[in-house]
């Protein structure tokens, strides 16, 4: 069986484990590094709980890595790896040649998981493909597998997208329950109307534009809101509030468009 580790095992790492443990018929091997929620989970999953990351990474044969972002190379120096290791790291913006210097010679992927993966629902980019890793990720949701580290740092902008869906949400609740609906049916409907809108453009084939124009009837309550949105500046701001998340992703390195 293919033993499976996490170091740094904190909120990211968490979900992730709930995901890999939801199906209980086919539960893989893990062993957590001992800071952070692993000696928590350790108990409460009864997972292996490592003495120390040098044990840990000894034991493993693919390796994630949750620490973050500013943690993530100290973390792997001077660990015993090997050419048969796969280190996985989540960590948003730590490039693979930084990984690979830094834990050869073990091989390097990259994801960007989301804590949906507790749920089975996150979508989780990754770069390069590794077979066996995609499909421990797809028991957390769909695999998408980039061409290259550059697509790889543009879809990672996407987990920073997900707070602020959750954000709109979070307004939608706010802005229903002023106008007199109760709390407990304004999230479910701020939340069930996201989940919706994904679902149609993730299931069907007609292209988005097609799926938009069907709701925006002319003189219709959608084409109204998307003028007002369109007035205050969204999609500028949207636009900005990407190109900042990848900026601070690359070091300015990329984002910059003509
Ligand atoms: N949170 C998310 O939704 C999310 C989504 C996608 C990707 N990510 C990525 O996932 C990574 C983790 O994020 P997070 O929110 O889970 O952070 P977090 O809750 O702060 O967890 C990080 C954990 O790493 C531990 N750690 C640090 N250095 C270590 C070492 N040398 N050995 C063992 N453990 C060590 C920390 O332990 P101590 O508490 O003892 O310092 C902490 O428990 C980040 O790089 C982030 O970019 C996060």
């Amino acid at each position: 069986m293919t033993r499976i580790a996490f170091l740094g095992v904190g909120h990211l790492a968490e979900a992730m484990i709930e995901g890999l443990l939801r199906d209980q018929q086919t539960v893989p091997h893990l062993a957590l590094s001992p800071r952070g929620q692993g000696p928590k989970l350790a108990e409460r999953h009864e997972l292996e709980l490592a003495e120390c990351n040098s044990t840990l990474i000894s034991g493993a044969d693919i390796v994630f890595l949750a620490t973050r972002p500013a943690d993530a190379i100290a973390a792997i120096c001077h660990l015993p790896w090997r050419p048969e290791h796969i280190l996985v790291s989540a960590c948003a913006g730590v490039p693979i040649a930084h990984l690979e210097k830094a834990a050869a010679p073990a091989r390097v992927m990259r994801i960007m998981p989301l804590t949906a993966a507790s749920l089975g629902a996150s979508p989780t980019t990754a770069f390069p493909s590794f077979p066996e890793v995609q499909a421990l990720l797809a028991r957390l949701g769909p695999v998408i597998v980039l061409e290259n580290e550059a697509q790889f740092e543009t879809a990672t902008v996407s987990a920073a997208i997900y707070g602020w869906a959750q954000s709109l949400i979070g307004l939608g609740r706010d802005w229903s329950v002023a106008h007199g609906m109760s709390p407990e049916a304004a999230r479910e409907l701020a939340a069930t109307t996201f989940v919706a809108a994904g679902r149609m453009i993730a299931e069907r084939p007609e292209p988005v534009e097609t799926l938009i124009a069907n709701l925006a009837t002319p003189g219709g309550i959608t084409e109204r809101g998307l003028a007002v949105l369109s007035e205050h500046g969204a999609k500028e701001g949207w636009t900005a509030a990407c190109d900042a998340v990848l900026a601070k992703l690359t070091d300015g390195r990329a984002g910059r468009r003509p």
